[in-house]
């Protein structure tokens, strides 16, 4: 850890027990933020994105789930403070803002008097200048006429509006780390634009460092540094944004890349990802994206795959068995791939492939 480390997060792992089995909701995911960073969390529905920053946050029920790892916020873990040490650091120096505004402002109470109480519970101010911080806070976010908007309940205003009012929550106590999950899914394409850029521009004016989660790989386009691509409860690849999108290694991220529209690596056809997202209580053997996979090769199917640095630079790592080298979405590269697939893949294999080609929306494992 040095300087400016603000977050560090070793070998998460939340495991949730069941009258069905053990969900492996989360495992062994490891990252650091540093102050004023942008990270995007990338992956799709069911992929332990919002469970890994519930745990961060110590907002998953502890008697209930097991928790390991470290995670260190300014040098202290936060999986080891009492409840009551937490609440004192989310809201004042991590705040979160969830996909449904709802969940977060309180139907019956006006949207100003609720970014004035989370300025009232942490600082030592009069309740005039909170109100009159909320009004400013709104104004801020790009409410129009905040002062009389303030006095509205969340109903009154849209979506959007509501997604800025809890943008402009989250800012109230100045955190030094905002934690957004899927900030804009619930809002059309332009709203979510606007959302994006007022997050983006908040966070370079302030200086705080944001965490987004998001399934939508275009939505990290613009604003993240880094990009965590999650599969399954683990992380799949990490790298530096314009690795991912313009050298990525690993299948699935190749895969959610040509689903973008309008992405270069989809300028042809879109091609979404064959199959289902496995479940967390029985994960495939081997490689978890394995059922899946169309460079799937023989040990892929027994042995699984860790994180390990591919490129030059040593900061992108990808959890799959192709070669380092194999970086990109070119010609070349992908005759690198079938290479390496040519000579990994024997009759197990070519039966799974087999399988992905004739039945792509086939659930799970498709070996026994
Ligand atoms: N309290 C719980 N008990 C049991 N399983 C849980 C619990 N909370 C989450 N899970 C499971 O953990 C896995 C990861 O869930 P998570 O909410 O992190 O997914 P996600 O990547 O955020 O997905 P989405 O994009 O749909 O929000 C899922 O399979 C989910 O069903
Ligand atoms: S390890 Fe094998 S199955 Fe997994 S992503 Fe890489 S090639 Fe595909
Ligand atoms: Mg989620």
């Amino acid at each position: 850890m040095n300087d400016k480390t603000l977050l560090e997060v070793r070998d998460l792992t939340v495991r949730f027990p069941t009258s069905d089995g053990v969900v492996q909701a989360v495992s062994e995911v490891s990252y650091t933020l540093s102050r004023g960073e942008t990270l995007g969390v990338v992956g799709e529905s069911g992929s332990g994105k919002s469970v890994s920053n519930l745990a961060i946050m110590g907002l998953l029920n502890r008697s209930r789930t097991a928790i390991s790892g470290h995670v260190e916020y300014l040098g202290r873990d936060l999986l080891t403070l009492s409840p009551a040490e937490l609440r004192k650091i989310r809201g004042k120096d991590i705040a979160m803002v969830f996909q449904d505004p709802f969940a977060s402002l309180h139907p019956m109470y006006r949207v100003g008097d609720q970014i004035a109480e989370a300025v009232l519970a942490h600082d030592d101010v009069s309740k005039d200048s909170a109100r009159a911080r909320a009004v400013e806070l709104l104004g801020h976010v790009g409410i129009p006429n905040a002062k009389s908007r303030a006095r509205d309940y969340p109903h009154q205003f849209s979506g959007g509006m509501r997604q800025r009012a809890m943008i402009a929550m989250a800012l109230s106590l100045s955190p030094k780390l905002i934690i957004a999950d899927e900030p804009t899914t619930a809002l059309d394409a332009t709203v979510q634009a606007q959302i994006l850029d007022l997050l983006l521009h908040l966070q370079q004016e302030s200086g705080t460092a944001l965490i987004l989660i998001t399934h939508d790989l275009g939505v990290v386009a613009d604003i993240a540094e880094d990009v965590i691509v999650m599969y399954a409860g683990r992380a799949a690849e990490k790298a530096s944004k314009d690795d991912i999108f313009y050298r990525p290694h690993h299948p699935y991220t190749k895969g959610l890349l040509e689903s973008i529209p309008n992405s270069s690596a989809a300028a042809e056809r879109l091609k979404p990802i064959s199959g289902q997202p496995p479940s967390l209580i029985r994960l495939p053997t081997g490689c978890a994206f394995h059922p899946r996979c169309a460079y799937v090769m023989d040990r892929c199917l027994t042995e699984e795959p860790n994180l390990v640095a591919v490129g030059e630079a040593g900061a992108h790592r990808s959890a799959c068995f192709l070669p380092a080298r194999a970086l990109g979405l070119s010609e070349q590269t992908e005759e690198l791939r079938r290479r390496a697939v040519g000579e990994g893949r024997h009759a197990a294999a070519a039966e799974v492939a087999e399988a992905i080609a004739a039945s792509p929306e086939a659930e799970g494992s498709v070996i026994a």
